[in-house]
């Protein structure tokens, strides 16, 4: 088990965020948004990682859409509050350094919302290569994060260092954009789509 603590863990961000999608979820804001795009890339009844998943919104929402959805989080608050908020939501205390090839295959890895800029220092190509070994022969990864103001002790990941990283973890970009919409790439805010490199 990993011991490296996240810039998340590090930040002790977990109660404000966790109060803010509470209150976004009960005012019925639009919190949907990373899940229909993921929704769209998948066939019916698939198996979806969601890594990262915070208090378990974008998992929450794609196992209401009919798929199989299994999520990690390491933030133990978080991890609680994904279980008060949804109720038989399967969600594992657990990094995305621990992950083994055997908990995959899965049709879709979605790693949304800033999770990228709040890995542990020096850990990303670690965590695009342990994304990449549970990737089914067909499947995706759905990241995205800010590339310019990062929240508060979330690290700058340029666009090009993130894509030279993803080149050595094995990972090829099949699409770049700069909304969960689409809209077109920018240096605001980046979404990849990206599935394994051939070998
Ligand atoms: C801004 S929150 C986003 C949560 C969720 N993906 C969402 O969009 O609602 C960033 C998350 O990244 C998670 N994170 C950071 N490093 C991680 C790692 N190595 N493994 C799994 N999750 C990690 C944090 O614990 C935190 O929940």
């Amino acid at each position: 088990m990993t011991t490296r603590r996240t810039r998340w863990q590090e930040a002790g961000r977990s109660g404000n965020f966790g109060r803010r999608f509470a209150e976004l979820i009960s005012a019925g804001e639009d919190v949907d948004g990373e899940a229909r795009l993921a929704d769209t890339l998948l066939p019916r009844g698939a198996r979806v990682l969601d890594a990262g998943a915070g208090m378990g919104r974008v998992a929450a929402a794609l196992g209401q859409r009919g798929h199989d959805v299994v999520a990690i989080e390491p933030d133990e608050a978080l991890v609680r509050q994904a279980r008060e908020t949804y109720p038989g939501l399967p969600i594992e205390e657990r990094d995305i350094l621990d992950l083994d090839p055997d908990d995959g295959p899965f049709d879709l890895v979605v790693c949304v919302g800033n999770v990228i800029v709040y890995l542990a220092e020096g850990t990303e190509r670690r965590a695009l290569g342990a994304l990449r070994d549970v990737l089914g022969e067909n499947g995706r990864i759905l990241v995205g994060f800010q590339l310019q103001d990062p929240p508060p002790h979330a690290r700058t990941y340029p666009a090009a260092e993130f894509e030279a990283d993803l080149a050595a973890a094995g990972l090829r970009v099949d699409l770049r954009a700069g909304t969960y919409q689409l809209h077109p790439a920018n240096d605001a805010y980046g979404v990849w789509i990206l599935s394994r490199a051939q070998d």
